[in-house]
């Protein structure tokens, strides 16, 4: 009798969300495959035992067959039911092809603005990805429109999730580090440019042209801007240099084409406390580290090696005292002084844990700090590195 009283109280509550560009590199795998359809999977987003959040998505894009290969093939087999597509996105927008609360968007950068603004005026909540544009006037016009129209909103910045910078905050929180001096980031990996033989490029085309939205400084810098902020600080300055490397490349079509984007950077930020980070990235390096993106955080108690996942450390008790002689082999095997900083959780899918929050915050309104302002400050980091390179000089960020 009481188990029957309680299952009649059991609400899932269900979430239409409509996912644009959701064929895309991005939209298919992070956020369809490893959140949305892991979410639904695992039997939605469970709040007590009374609720439990339901995402219903509706996949929209330009090709029909390709979102057919994702509804009815890819959901069929990770949750064994097909889920509705359109290429109708005004339509969907409107609610026309199923309930609509959330709009998210991981089509490329160049259409964020138009997308996200159509979204608004429906009166839809916004997720998207970054950068949320390529210029701080449009990422700022965004954040305004959905704060004036009150609705909820978020911007992805899934490198916080990571459990690599989660064990950076956790050593941050510990005290670790005592006062932190430094950090250096070291981003990138070789990437084809499909003009040899059997190498071909493994990320898409626009990224390597400027008129496309490409480029690697409004790519990265809003990661590094967001990772900075909440692990060490706010960024007071910056200088910045960028280049192409390399400046042909073959795309999709199999085509030659001008990569004239940047395809590496080279950045120093400073923080307000005077921390001094810099940050290297590049499409145009071979990957010599732990992993595709370390964190070397040098502080005066401890210094700790961060990749995606693994940390080590090494604290003052345990430092080598290395000595400059070029004439007998290094003594000292540098790589053995560190400890692995152990997983004491289970971390999931980073991309996942964000989507959970945002959803969360839509149908509870539980806080969620990660909004269209912040993802502004991203594109404004990248859009004065660009100043700086250009103009030669440091700048300072401005207060969004
Ligand atoms: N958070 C991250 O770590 C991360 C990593 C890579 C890319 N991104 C961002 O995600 C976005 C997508 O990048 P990607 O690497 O997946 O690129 P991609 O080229 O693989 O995907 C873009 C998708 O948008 C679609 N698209 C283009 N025009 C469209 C339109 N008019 N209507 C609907 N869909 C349209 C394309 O068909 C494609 O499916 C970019 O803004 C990029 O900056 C974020």
């Amino acid at each position: 009798m009481l188990a029957n009283r309680k299952l009649l109280t059991m609400e899932t509550r269900d979430i239409g969300i409509v996912m644009n560009g959701v064929t895309g590199r991005m939209g298919t795998n992070q956020h369809l495959l490893r959140s949305i359809l892991a979410i639904i999977k695992q039997g939605g987003v469970h709040i007590n035992p009374d609720l439990t959040l339901m995402p219903k998505p509706i996949l929209t894009g330009r090709n029909s067959n390709k979102l057919a290969s994702l509804a009815e093939g890819m959901a069929v087999r990770e949750i064994g039911q097909k889920l509705p597509y359109t290429t109708d996105l005004p339509g969907a927008i409107a609610g026309k092809h199923g309930e609509c609360e959330i709009f998210f968007d991981a089509s490329d950068t160049l259409r964020r603005v138009e997308f996200v603004q159509m979204a608004v005026e429906a009166g839809r909540h916004i997720y998207c990805e970054k950068p949320t544009a390529t210029n701080t006037a449009d990422a700022l016009k965004l954040a305004k429109l959905v704060e004036n129209a009150k609705l909820k909103n978020g911007v992805v910045q899934d490198k916080l999730w990571l459990p690599g910078f989660r064990k950076l905050a956790m050593l941050r929180e510990l005290g670790f580090f005592e006062k932190i001096l430094s950090v250096r980031g070291q981003f990138g990996y070789w990437v084809f440019t499909g003009l040899g033989l059997d190498q071909p490029a493994q990320r898409p085309s626009w990224n390597y042209r400027a008129a496309d939205g490409g480029g690697i400084i409004i790519d990265m810098f809003c990661h590094w801007q967001y990772v900075i902020s909440n692990l060490f600080g706010p960024i007071k300055s910056l200088v910045a240099y960028g280049s192409t490397d390399l400046p042909k490349r073959r795309d999709e079509q199999g085509n030659i084409y001008d990569a004239d984007a940047d395809d590496s950077a080279y950045a120093i930020f400073v923080l307000e406390d005077g921390t001094v980070c810099q940050f290297n990235s590049s499409w145009c390096t071979r990957v010599r580290r732990d992993d595709l993106l370390t964190v070397q955080v040098d502080g005066t108690k401890g210094s700790a090696v961060a990749g995606l996942r693994d940390v080590v450390v090494q604290s003052a008790a345990e430092t080598p005292k290395p000595v400059w002689n070029p004439d007998i082999p290094q003594p000292i095997d540098f790589f053995r002084g560190w400890q692995t900083v152990p997983d004491n959780i289970e971390y999931d899918n980073a991309f996942k844990v964000q989507w959970e929050l945002f959803l969360r915050h839509v149908a509870l309104d539980e806080p969620f700090r990660w909004s269209l302002r912040e993802g502004a400050k991203g594109v404004q980091l990248a859009e004065l590195g660009m100043q700086s390179w250009r103009q030669k000089q440091w700048l300072d960020v401005p207060a969004l």
